[in-house]
C-alpha cells in the first residue's frame, strides 16, 4: 500500500504524517516513510540544489526535471522494493507535487506535467492521498508566529503562487475524488488524524 500527503507549508502535514506511522507500527504494520524530494542519496543531493537560495536563475522546466529525477530514483531505490516487499510506503509529498508546484503553480502543461509524472514514477500511483488544506493568509499567520527567518528557493515564491498551487490541489481533488482526500486542516490534531485514520483503516 502507498499513501502520499501532501500540503503547503505550515499546513500541519509533518505532524499528520508521524502520527499515521506510529499508528500504522503500532498496529504492527511493517511501513516505510520516505519525502520528497529526498529519500535516497542522489536524491537528497537532488533537493540541496533545489531548495538553495542561491539557485536563483533555476529555470522552471530545469525545476520540473530536478523533481522529477529526484522521484525517479526514489521510486526504483525505495518505493517499490519496498511495497514488493509487503511493506506500507508512506510518502511526504509525491507526484501530485509537481503537479500543483510546476503545473498548477508555475504554469507548465498539464498535460506534459501528467506525462513526465507518469515516467518518473513509472506509473506507481497512490492507494490514497491526503491533502491537508489550509487557506494562504493562515499560511501567513503561522509563518509569523513560528518566527523562521529561513526561507527556502521554493518558499520564496511569494502568496499569489502559493494561492494557485492550492486551487491545483483543490482541482486533482475534483478530478480524482476516489484517491484524493481533502482535510480540512484548520481542525485539531486528533480530529485530523482521526479522520485520515477511518479513510485509512477502510483501506488496510
Ligand atoms: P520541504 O522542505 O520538504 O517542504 P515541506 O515540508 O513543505 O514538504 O520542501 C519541498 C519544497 O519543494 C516545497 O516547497 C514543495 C516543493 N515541491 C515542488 O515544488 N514540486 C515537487 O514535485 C515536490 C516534491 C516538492
Amino acid at each position: 500500500m502507498l499513501i502520499s500527503f501532501e500540503g503547503l507549508d505550515f499546513s500541519g502535514k509533518t505532524t499528520q504524517i508521524k502520527l499515521l506511522v506510529d499508528r500504522l507500527k503500532s498496529a504492527g504494520h511493517d511501513t516505510v516513510l520516505v519525502r520528497e524530494p529526498g529519500g535516497t542519496p542522489i536524491s537528497e543531493k537532488i533537493r540541496n540544489i533545489l531548495l538553495d537560495n542561491k539557485n536563483k536563475e533555476m529555470t522552471q522546466i530545469a525545476e520540473l526535471f530536478l523533481f522529477s529525477a529526484a522521484r525517479n530514483q526514489l521510486v526504483n531505490q525505495v518505493i517499490l522494493p519496498s511495497m514488493k516487499d509487503g511493506k506500507i510506503v508512506i510518502c511526504d509529498r509525491f507526484y501530485d507535487s509537481t503537479t500543483a508546484y510546476q503545473g498548477y503553480g508555475r504554469g507548465i502543461n498539464i498535460e506534459a506535467i501528467t506525462k513526465i509524472n507518469e515516467i518518473a514514477t513509472m506509473r506507481t500511483k497512490p492507494d490514497l492521498t491526503f491533502f491537508i488544506d489550509i487557506p494562504i493568509n493562515e499560511i501567513t499567520k503561522r509563518r509569523l508566529s513560528a518566527n523562521t527567518s529561513i526561507i527556502d528557493r521554493m518558499e520564496s515564491s511569494g502568496e499569489k503562487f502559493y494561492e494557485k498551487v492550492r486551487n491545483g490541489y483543490l482541482e486533482i481533488a475534483k478530478n480524482e475524488p476516489e484517491r484524493f482526500f481533502v482535510i480540512n486542516g484548520l481542525q485539531d490534531v486528533n480530529t485530523i488524524h482521526d479522520t485520515i485514520w477511518k479513510i485509512i483503516s477502510k483501506n488496510l
